[in-house]
């Protein structure tokens, strides 16, 4: 069977990346994300990252390059990310506990999810 493909976003915002504090499930609360969710059957990925982060953050956003490479998580799901710049809109908590934009060394210091993890060098490099 394969994987379905689960997309996140890299929004940066001067020197800042967003970050989202997961909720559940228990295995994952309290840890954190790039914002973003599963692809529907069908649906072209950059629309379901544009449909996640209305979803999760409230904002209209438009999708850029991809970065990294994809991250295999569990049996289940791959972890795509993408760039993601915001158009309209100011970012909520809608699906997280939190919102924090980091900076590079912060990003350094949080305890992001396994997957994210491995995108840490592409990520500091859009920090600067
Ligand atoms: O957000 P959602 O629960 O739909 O994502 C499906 C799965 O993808 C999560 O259970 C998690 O394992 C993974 N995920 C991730 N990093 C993200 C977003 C999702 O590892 N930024």
């Amino acid at each position: 069977m394969s994987r379905r493909v689960v997309v996140a976003a890299a929004i940066v915002a001067g020197n800042r990346l967003l970050l989202g504090r997961r909720g559940d499930p228990a295995e994952m609360a309290g840890r954190w994300e790039l914002p973003g969710g599963k692809v529907r059957p069908g649906e072209d990925p950059s629309t379901a990252l544009c449909r996640e982060l209305d979803e999760e953050l409230g904002v209209q956003a438009r999708v850029g390059d991809r970065i990294g490479d994809d991250v295999p998580v569990g049996t289940e799901y791959v972890l795509r990310a993408y760039r993601a710049d915001i158009v309209a809109g100011t970012p909520v908590a809608r699906a997280h506990t939190e919102l924090r934009w980091v900076d590079a060394a912060e990003l350094a210091a949080v305890d992001l999810l396994d997957a994210d993890r491995v995108w840490l060098t592409d990520l500091r490099a859009l920090l600067g």
